[in-house]
Formats: C-alpha cells, structure tokens, sequence
C-alpha cells in the first residue's frame, strides 16, 4: 500500500455521513472502513431520523456540536457555506432517501459514497448518472463485496483467460438470517414494507450485490433474464427467494439464486464461474480461499499476501502477509481507499491511474437498477425473457 498521494495532497479528506447513526445497521461498518488508511476525517453528519441519536452518534465520533446536523438539507447547505466544509459525503440511510441526497450534495460540489441500491427506479438512476456527469463529482456505490482481495484476483484471472472462455456464470446470495416470523405491520423494517422499494425490495438489498458481484468477476453484462420470485414466510408481503436464469452474448448462461429464507444459513454470498479450461469459485464466509480449478490438472486454492503468487489487482487489495486473515471491514475499506486516492489524484491533477484499483460507479448502479425492473417485469409475466 502506497500513501503517496496522501503525502502530496498533505491532509485528510473532510468527510461527512448522513444517515449510518447507531441505530443503523451498516454505519459503523463505513466509520471502521473509512478510519483504516488514515484518510478521511469524520468532521459532520446527519446521521439519523432521530435527533436524539443523530447527536449522540456525531458525539460519539468527536463531531463538533455545531456540525452534527439534524436536517441532511441543512448539512449540504452550512457546510458548503465553510471554508472548512465537508468535501465527501456518505450516505448511509434506506434506499428511497439516496437519489435525492445525492443530487443535493453534489450541487454543492460534495463528493458522493453511496450506499446500495442505488435508487428506487432505473429511471431515477439514468437521471442521477446525468447528474453525475454534468457536475463532474465523483461518485461510488458500496457493492463492497468488490473490495475482497481474492475476488478482485478472481476476476483478473477471469480477465487473463485462467479459464478458458467463459461459459457459466453462478451467483448465489441466500441468507438465512431473515427466517423470522413476520412481525405487525407497523413494527417491520423497511426492508420488508413494500411501501419504500416494492414488494421486489429483496432485488435491491442483496439482489444488487450479487448482480453486481457477477458482472465484476465474470467481467461481463447478461443481454437477458428470466425470473421467477416467491413469499415463503407467512404474513411477509415482500419476496423473500427469487430463482434468476441469465442469457449473455455467445452463448453464456448464468443462474442466480437469492433468499432471505435459506434456513441453516449466515449470508450466503458466493459464486462459481466456469470456463471452457476451468474455474473460479469463492464463498463469502470463507473470503480468503479462491479455489481455482483446472480441467487439466489439480485445482489451486488461493489466498491473500502472497506477491509472487497473485496478479497486481489482487495484492492491490491485499494489507496483510500471508496467513493472515483480512475479512470484511478491510474489504470495504478498499472502496474506501480506492476513492480517496481517485479523489487526491484528481485534485492534484495527476490524471487518470488505473492502478489505484476498483470502485463500482454510478454506472453500475445503473446496470443494477435495470436488473432490478427487468427481474420484477419478468416475474410479474410469469417468467418471460426480458431483455436487459
Ligand atoms: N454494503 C452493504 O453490504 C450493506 C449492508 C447493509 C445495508 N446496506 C445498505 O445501507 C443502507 C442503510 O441500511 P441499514 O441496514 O443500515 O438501514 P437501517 O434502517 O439499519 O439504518 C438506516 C439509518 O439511516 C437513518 N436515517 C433514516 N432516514 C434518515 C434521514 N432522513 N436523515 C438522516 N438519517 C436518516 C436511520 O436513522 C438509520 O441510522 C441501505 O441502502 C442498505 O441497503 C448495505
């Protein structure tokens, strides 16, 4: 790891959160991740619906008083009045919030890290992309699953032709830490009131990260998909178990399972991606081993730290030597490492690095929400193919 271009830029980058309080799920996950390389300084946030929590969380991170904000409109506007104000910002709170956000902050030019989904539609999506370009801001989405070394080796091995043409492509996502009885109404999270993202919401919880996780491996977007999507848990109204079959250009296939309601399960993440020579399969709860199969010869299985062993792009990703284990904090905080250099190497003028690594992009988040209303079409008829 290199902090040259933390050297050159001579400070940390002025960083804010709106939404990600204590009373969230993922918020301390981006604090832990953003404080791993020493780049960002948390200097102001809106981190909660309740001011009561969203002072206490900002207290928490040694916010000054006159900087934790109960209000993100607010936020965007006294801290882009500062000298001093915040020159990120992530947004951290349910997905119906990010789009409008987004926009805000970055007509104060504010940086954006956001989280997943990206929006609600595809068309908010398209729109939040133009937004993006014409203001010039940089812009991540936390697909952070992305950040692991050995899928990043994954993936350039896939590049490098490890495994021949590619030829199947399986994603799986099925967790079962949702297999609860469905609580009253009222008391129900978002993520299961089909009042915020539809009653397809489970597409944007962790229907995106694996779409997303497929396409960043295998390097490449499906041309059309057939889903089928199902309620499983008594009282639930959203799906909770989608079964996806995927068409890619030269006859490629993929198959992708989601679940909320896999019992015996943790999360669930993983993929197996087969070639005409080989293979790639990797398993979330087990992120340090990439076995990678040959048709020809014994498979190879793998792991971080070691130079000689893995390409560029996966010790890229890699802090630790070998034999010890890194795991998910430090895969997200690649992202965030990855966006701070973009964000010195931009400001310092140095042009475009590829070396500085991966972050997904709004573009991305435009692929996903496409999938994400492609799925729920093909499911609403029965399963017909439709064209991405
Ligand atoms: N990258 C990942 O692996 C990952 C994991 C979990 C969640 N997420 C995503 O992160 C986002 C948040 O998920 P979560 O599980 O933490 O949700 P959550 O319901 O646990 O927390 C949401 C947070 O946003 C705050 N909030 C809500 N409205 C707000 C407003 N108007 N202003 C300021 N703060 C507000 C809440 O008070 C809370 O702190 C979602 O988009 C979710 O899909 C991503």
């Amino acid at each position: 790891m290199t902090y040259d271009l933390l050297r050159s830029f001579g400070r940390r980058i002025r960083w804010g959160m709106v939404g990600g309080g204590i009373d969230s799920l993922i918020g301390e996950v981006h604090r832990l991740s953003a404080r791993l390389d020493n780049r960002y300084e948390l200097v102001a946030g809106a981190m909660s619906i309740d001011p009561d929590i969203a002072h206490e969380t900002a207290a928490q991170s040694l916010i000054a008083p006159d900087r934790s904000y109960t209000d993100y409109r607010e936020m965007a506007q006294r801290e882009a009045a500062r000298e001093d104000g915040i020159e990120v910002v992530t947004i951290a709170t349910p997905p119906h919030l990010h789009a409008g956000i987004a926009t805000l902050f970055m007509a104060q030019s504010i940086d954006v890290i956001c989280e997943k989904p990206m929006t609600c539609t595809l068309a908010e999506a398209e729109q939040l992309r133009r937004t993006v370009q014409d203001s010039g801001r940089l812009f991540a989405l936390t697909h952070c699953y992305s950040g692991y070394p050995m899928v990043r080796e994954a993936r350039a091995r896939v590049r490098a032709g490890a495994i021949g043409k590619v030829r199947q492509i399986e994603c799986d996502f099925v967790a079962g830490s949702f297999l609860v009885e469905e609580p009253e109404r009222d008391k129900r999270h978002w993520r299961f009131r089909p009042e915020f993202m539809g009653k397809e919401a489970i597409l944007g919880e962790i229907g995106t990260h694996t779409y997303h996780m497929a396409n960043f491996v295998s390097d490449r977007l499906p041309v059309a998909l057939s889903a089928n999507m199902s309620i499983l848990t008594p009282g639930r109204e959203t799906y909770d178990d989608v079964q996806i079959v995927l068409k890619y250009a030269d006859d490629v296939f993929g198959r992708m399972w989601l679940s909320f309601t896999a019992a015996g399960n943790e999360h669930g993440l993983g993929f197996r991606i087969h070639g005409t020579e080989g293979a790639v399969i990797w398993q979330q709860e087990q992120p340090e081993t990439l076995v990678l199969q040959h048709a020809d010869r014994p498979a190879e299985r793998l792991t971080p730290g070691h130079p000689d062993r893995l390409t560029p792009e996966g010790m890229h990703a890699c802090r630790l030597r070998e034999g010890h284990p890194e795991g998910y904090v430090l895969a997200f905080a690649n992202l965030y490492r990855d966006f701070a250099d973009t964000y010195f190497a931009k400001a310092l003028g140095a042009g475009h690095m590829p070396e500085l690594g991966h972050f997904p992009t709004v573009e991305d988040g435009v692929n996903t929400m496409r999938f994400y209303e492609a799925t729920a079409k093909s499911n609403d008829r029965s399963g017909a193919w439709i064209e991405l």
